[in-house]
Order: structure tokens, then sequence, then C-alpha cells
């Protein structure tokens, strides 16, 4: 099954089964939101989890586009990404934790056709909170699949504070055919999580204290990327076809090494989708992140070869990924924010270089002269770092 089919063969499942199709949101929460990105499907719906009513219903499936900084320094393994799709469904007071954990049993093994034996699942084993999430372990019992009880791993919360529950995590077997299912999720890496069903009813307030919702619902999640990467038997994300154009193109302009190019492939995937929402780089909040994920990018992108630049960047590229996330903007805007950033950063280096040049900093630097270059010179102190030490230039990321 190819990108549209897996997205297709899971909107349909659940429509078939009374779910409303809602349009997915921007990486942009409401200004209201305390946080700077949406991070799970669930985030633009938490005011329903709540117990507002839906227009759409009570039973609702999406594809949210997520951001997570959280896994940065994970970025270049065969699993992580910053910039993700989520596939999600959702019960708002209507079915509980069985039917949704039957559901998905049914679409992984019936729909995707994922035989039952490569599947494990995990289940909440409760904490001095609240009790073991028996209901969930029994289901599992009841359809032949092996149970893991977990503590921490199995609650799910957006945040300190608001909706959150036990969940229930399945697996999926990745050691390859050859190799029959050994030990379980928390003991074998080969076990790779898809999907988590979390069952909503609790509200979590600022002092600690759990309060049960009075509408308890459910609310699933399962990372496209990596639904992809098993169904279509490859060794990482970016061998899936959602990645194709990415890994043809990307080789052919620079000769990086696996790690560096999964990385660069990420950032720069995730900067289009960042400034195709309508971010542009700043020193604070998103734009923040935005010139973070940038330079993270530049500075791996010039590791062994400076000249190397994102002029390069095929407008196709470009093009092809805000078709992707059915962003409307141009992509020549897109790539021209991307290009103005990178003169920035260059700029800024070169200033750097030339300040520390000097021989008044041709000594081991202290707080004072950190502060001084920061606030007279405009560079960060990771930069400067960086600048100092090249060997650990990934710390040029900062400021
Ligand atoms: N909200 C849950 C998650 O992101 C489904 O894992």
């Amino acid at each position: 099954m190819n990108t549209d089919q897996v997205v297709q063969t899971f909107t349909e499942f659940f429509r078939e089964r009374g779910h409303r199709l809602v349009t997915g949101s921007s990486l942009l929460p409401p200004p209201t939101d305390p946080v700077l990105f949406t991070t799970s499907g669930m985030h633009p719906l938490t005011p329903y989890l709540l117990g507002r009513p839906h227009s759409q219903g009570r039973r609702l499936v999406n594809v949210q586009r997520c951001l997570r900084t959280t896994d940065l320094d994970e970025v270049g393994d065969p699993t992580h990404l910053t910039v993700f799709e989520m596939l999600g469904s959702w019960s708002l007071g209507d079915y509980g934790h069985p039917e949704s954990l039957r559901m998905g049993h049914e679409l992984l093994c019936d729909g995707f056709g994922i035989p039952q034996g490569l599947l494990h699942v995990t289940v909440f084993d409760g904490d001095d909170q609240v009790g073991p999430d028996l209901e969930s372990l029994r289901t599992w019992q009841e359809l032949g699949v092996p149970v893991e009880r977990t503590g921490d791993e199995n609650w799910w919360s957006n945040g300190p504070v608001g909706p959150c529950g036990p969940d229930s995590e399945i697996f999926v077997w990745t050691g390859g055919s050859d190799v029959p299912p050994r030990g379980t999720p928390t003991t074998d890496p080969r076990w790779v999580e898809i999907w988590n069903h979390v069952h909503m009813r609790h509200h979590r307030h600022e002092d600690g204290t759990l309060e049960p919702l009075r509408q308890p619902g459910i609310d699933t999640g399962m990372g496209l990327e990596r639904l992809l990467t098993v169904l279509q038997g490859r060794g990482s994300v970016y061998e899936t076809d959602l990645f194709e154009p990415w890994m043809r193109l990307l080789p052919r302009l620079w000769d990086l090494d696996e790690r560096s190019l999964r990385l660069v492939c990420d950032h720069l995937r995730s900067g289009i989708v960042v400034v195709g929402d309508g971010v542009r780089p700043s020193s604070t909040g998103r734009g923040h992140v935005l010139r973070r994920l940038i330079r993270r990018l530049l500075t791996t992108l010039r590791r062994g070869d400076p000249s190397r630049t994102l002029t390069d960047v095929p407008v196709d590229l470009v093009e092809h990924t805000l078709d992707h996330f059915q962003q409307l903007c141009g992509p020549e805007s897109v790539r021209e924010v991307l290009l103005h950033e990178e003169q920035r950063f260059t700029r800024l280096l070169e200033r750097g270089q030339r300040v520390l040049s000097r021989t008044e900093f041709d000594r081991p630097l202290t707080d004072e002269d950190y502060r001084c270059l920061h606030d007279t010179h405009g560079l960060p102190r990771d930069l400067v770092t960086g600048l100092r030490t090249p060997r650990l230039s990934g710390s040029l990321d900062a400021g």
C-alpha cells in the first residue's frame, strides 16, 4: 500500500463505522493555547474531549500534522521525525475502550494485513492514584494478543494539566520475517509502537489532582510514517514512498552520510511545512523553533563542505511538500524565506569569526565575555562555543 492507500484505508474504515472525517488543522494552535505547536492529533480537539459538543458528532476521524521538538536529538535515526502526520480516531462520550481496541485490532489485521502473531500490546497496570486497566487487559486476552502490563509508559496526557488517562499501545514486530518475535515491547526494541489508544477519563488540575471526566472519551493516534515503514517493510521512514522524491533528489545535490542526509531531509521538510503554515524565523516563540531548525539543518549541511547551500534546493521539492500538506502558499515565497534565513545565518557566522579572532578573545571565555558577545555583537553563546570548537559545530543551532 502506498501513502494515499493507507490514509484512505484508515479513514474509510472509521467512516464505515459512523465516524465523520474532520479536516486536520494547521500546526498552529489557537492563540489562547499555551503550546507553540500542535503535538498530537487530539490537540485541536481538547475542548471536545473535556465535554464541549462537537458540531460533527461523537465519532470523529482525521489526519493531523504535528510537530515535536522533544525528539529533536533522535532525528536522523530510522523512526523520529520533527513534523509528522497522525492518523486519529475519537469517541467523544460514545463507545468505550474495548470497542476502540477491537476496531484497532480489526483494522490492523484485516484492513492492513498485519499478521496477528506480529502484534504485542501494553496496558496500564495502575499507580497510587488510578487502578489497573483490567478492561483493556481482558479485551486483548479475548482477542488473543500478548499483553505486557506497565506503569507510567501507559499513561497519556498532553501536558501537566488537561484531559488524560490510561492508554494501551499496539506494537508490531519488526525483527524480520525469518526471526520469530521475542521478548516484550519494553525488553526488545524490535517491537515498534504504532498505535496508541487512550482512555481519556480524567482531568488533571494544576495541583496534580485527578477529577473523573463526566463524559469519558477515546483518543487514538497512529504515526502515519511509522505505519508506512512497517507496511512497506522498510528499514526507516525515509525509505517509504512518502520520502521517495526527497531521497531521489537530495543525494544528487549533496554527498552526505546517512544520518546527516536524514537530518537535512527532516529539517528542510519540517521548515517548509512550518513556513507554509505562516511562521517566519525570529528570536522568540514559533519563529525561534523555525530558526533553530534551519540553523541545525545548515550546520549539518555545511559540515564537510561549507559551500553547500539551500539555493540548490529545487522548487519542485518545496512544491511537492506544500501539496502533500495541502498548504496554499506559493513555493517560491517559502523558498525565499529559507534563503533569506540562510543569508542571515551566514552573516552572523562571519561576524562571529571576525570578532572571535581578535586577540582579546584568544583565551578561555568567561561568563562576562559571553554576555558581552551576546549583548554587543548579537552572538549567542552556543554559536560562539560552536565556532571555537568546530568539532561541536552541531551546537551552532541555538540563538
Ligand atoms: N494522543 C495520543 C498520542 O498522541 C493518542 O499518542
